[in-house]
């Protein structure tokens, strides 16, 4: 090659460095753009007020009912405290905020909000919160598990700030990560269901334990893990479904990965009545129904 030649073959090599890099830069900046308004949006909330038990009775039940939803020994860290429930440079890094401080320190109205409608003190949403499947939860539940969370120990967890980086925010815009607020408005009310009726008692288990990883109807996801639908449930004798939500056991012993952890940490807490109005339901007409 000339020596002119091999200029013009490093000037080439050098302007397609240039241009691939400032296309990554422009496409950088255009998605964060375009993303931070919908980090910033703000949503329209009801201000519910609960009584907040302190009987002994209350608070017990409040600590396993705590367990069963995942807001102790679970993503705010083993006493609630809170813990980094994400921390990744390109996607999200996100506190899982300390339950004992907000529970002491947040009006029950703002507490509320962020468990069940998924909008934060400021308005935001919140992420990654399963706020669609305590939408229905119900109001003595919640107030025991406030209570409890009152009467722990606090914990004093150094946590950083939230930060929303490149993949999440393009996930955001392909509609992808799901904007928890849009999510709870889409989730079918239940809070009508008179739950001394077993059928009824099994169907609000569902869709206050369940539907957080098997999809707010339980019809499954193509992610996480892939959680199937519940229909599944009916190739379960109830022997086998109450080993599989206490031990994590699956038929024919297969690891069934995230379903084994969160039936030992929560689902155990369960009692046998419980257990067997989910069973009732999951293999009921109605539930087939519901899945319509
Ligand atoms: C933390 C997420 C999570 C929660 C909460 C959860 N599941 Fe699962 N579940 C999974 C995943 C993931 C799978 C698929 C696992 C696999 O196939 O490896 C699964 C699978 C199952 C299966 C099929 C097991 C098999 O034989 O393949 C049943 C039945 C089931 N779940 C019932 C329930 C019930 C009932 C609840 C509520 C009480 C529940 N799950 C709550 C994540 C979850």
């Amino acid at each position: 090659m000339t020596e002119k030649g091999y200029y013009k073959a490093w000037r080439v090599l050098i302007l397609s460095i240039v241009g691939v890099l400032a296309f990554a830069a422009f496409f950088a900046i255009g998605v964060y753009i375009v993303s931070q308004p919908m980090l910033e949006r703000t949503y329209a909330y009801k201000d519910v007020n609960l009584i907040i038990p302190t009987d002994n009775d209350s608070i017990v039940e409040g600590g396993r009912q705590a367990r069963i939803h995942g807001c102790y020994n679970s993503c705010h860290g083993t006493g609630a405290g809170g813990k980094m429930f994400s921390d990744s440079l390109l996607g999200i890094s996100l506190p899982a905020p300390n339950l004992t401080m907000l529970a002491n320190n947040l009006s029950v109205a703002e507490f509320e909000r962020s468990v069940r409608q998924g909008i934060k003190q400021d308005g935001t949403a919140v992420h990654f919160m399963p706020a669609p499947m305590y939408y229905n939860l119900s109001d003595t539940q919640l107030s025991q598990i406030i209570a409890f969370l009152r009467r722990l120990p606090d914990e004093d967890t150094e946590l950083e700030e939230p930060s929303f980086g490149l993949s999440y925010r393009w996930s955001l815009l392909q509609g992808e990560e799901r904007i928890i607020p849009d999510e709870v408005a889409k989730v079918p009310y239940i809070g009508h269901l008179d739950i001394s009726e077993p059928l009824n008692h099994g169907r609000y288990l569902a869709m206050t334990t369940c539907s957080q990883c098997h999809g707010p109807r339980l019809h499954g996801r193509a992610d996480w893990g892939q959680p199937p639908s519940l229909v599944v449930s009916t190739v379960y004798s109830f022997e086998d479904f109450k080993l599989l939500l206490t031990a994590g056991e699956a038929i024919g012993g297969r690891n069934v990965g995230a379903m084994r952890i969160a039936s030992k940490k929560r689902f155990s807490n369960f009692t046998k009545e419980e257990l067997e109005h989910l069973y009732l339901y999951l293999t009921s007409d109605e539930f087939m129904q519901d899945l319509e």
